[in-house]
């Protein structure tokens, strides 16, 4: 009898797997799975061919998969065409945060169960998220081009220089990684942190972010949260997108909700690249509406050569702080990823599914949670 399939879709890591064993999410570290895996007596097949034309790796393994892993980073889409094909498929796992390249209603109503390893790299983000905030505020890359090729032109740096300090920040998400924003943003001695999100902050996580504010800057009531995402960007000096992505979010920062950020504002973004409207971003970057956009995150993943993003610049030549989506895949946070890879197989090869509730999305047919993403 033939054995049960895993199906383990990563990113090519050639020689710098080589060069960096601690690199378990490339396909060839499979995430340090595969004796384990094969201890259970399941046979474990690893693609990095996800995409679907003319048919790829990944749609022919899919056939008779019982188990699909992929990760955000480079994501296998499953779609409701794939998932019509897969059969056999009981349960895809996330290795990562966010679980919407997997079309949620076809799997509910196919029973499969979708898990993620919710918090394995929260901090991960939040870091990247300070990072491309002051990259961006500072005018951090064109300073670095400057300087890496011999030239020294420090008004054509300066004349987009500021400071983080005095600044309103606001987080669309205040989260798991939102709120570790917030938290990391106190040492920068804001004006005001707003935050924007269904579900009000449990009042002693705000106390934490006053006290901090109050004790550190002398600067009372620092957070506050507003109703109307509307209100929340028109006030802000830097927004920063971390909510998931789901039919509600899709889109949301398109030109109609950037015509209200204050000119000159900055938008960082790494949670889904499809929660901004591509082109009305790269416009309002382009015009000078918009100082910068940055983030890690883009639709699809790898993006098109044509993306707008990849170009866009302000009028000052800068306001472009992207990168491929790396900030989730530090190696401390690959390492927390594969092992809560590990504990979903876990409790799935043992049959007694006893998962941790915060990684379940979809199970039994069903969401959850009731908003996917809360909470
Ligand atoms: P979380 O579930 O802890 O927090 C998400 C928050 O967003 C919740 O408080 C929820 O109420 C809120 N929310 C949901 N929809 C909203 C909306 N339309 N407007 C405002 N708030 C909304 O999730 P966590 O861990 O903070 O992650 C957030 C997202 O970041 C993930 O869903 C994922 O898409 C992305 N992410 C990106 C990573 C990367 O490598 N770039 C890695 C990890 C997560």
């Amino acid at each position: 009898m033939a054995k049960s399939k895993v199906l383990l879709v990563l990113y090519q890591g050639g020689e710098h797997a080589k060069q960096q064993p601690k690199l378990l999410g490339t396909i060839e570290n499979e995430l340090g799975l595969r004796k384990y895996i094969e201890s259970h007596g399941y046979e474990l097949v690893t693609t990095t061919e996800k995409e679907p034309a003319p048919s790829s790796k990944f749609d022919h393994e899919l056939a008779d998969a019982e188990i699909v892993i992929t990760t955000p980073f480079f994501p296998a889409y499953l779609t409701r065409e794939r998932i019509a094909k897969a059969k056999n498929l009981k349960i895809a796992i996330t290795a990562g945060v966010g679980s919407d390249h997997v079309d949620l209603d076809a799997a509910n109503e196919r029973g499969i169960a979708v898990l993620e390893v919710t918090g394995s790299n929260v901090q991960s983000v939040a870091e990247h998220a300070m990072m491309t905030i002051l990259t961006l505020v500072r005018n951090f890359v064109p300073a670095h081009d400057m300087a890496v090729q011999g030239k020294w032109d420090i008004a054509g740096v300066a004349k987009q220089e500021y400071d983080l300090e005095g600044k309103v920040v606001a987080t669309v998400g205040a989260g798991r990684i939102g709120y570790r924003i917030l938290e990391r943003m106190i040492a920068f001695n804001p004006k005001k942190l707003l935050y924007f999100d269904y579900q009000e902050l449990p009042p002693a996580a705000i106390q934490k972010l006053n006290d901090a504010s109050a004790l550190f800057n002398g600067v009372d009531n620092i957070v506050e949260r507003v109703e109307k995402l509307e209100d929340m960007v028109s006030q802000a000096d830097i927004v920063t997108i971390n909510c998931p992505l789901h039919d509600s979010s899709k889109g949301l920062f398109n030109k109609e909700l950037i015509s209200k950020m204050k000119p000159g504002a900055y938008l960082v973004n790494t949670a889904r690249g499809a929660i901004c409207v591509e082109q009305d971003v790269a416009d309002a970057v382009n015009s000078g509406h918009l100082g910068g956009y940055g983030g890690d995150v883009w639709y699809p993943q790898p993006p098109p050569k044509n993306h707008p993003w990849i170009t866009m610049r302000n009028p000052y030549g800068g306001g472009n702080a992207m990168t491929p989506h790396v900030s989730g895949t530090s190696l401390d946070a690959q390492e927390r990823y594969s092992k809560g890879v590990e504990n979903i197989l876990e409790e799935y090869f043992n049959k007694t599914y006893n998962y941790r509730p915060q990684d379940v999305i979809v199970i039994n047919g069903d969401y959850a949670t009731k908003a996917y993403g809360q909470r």
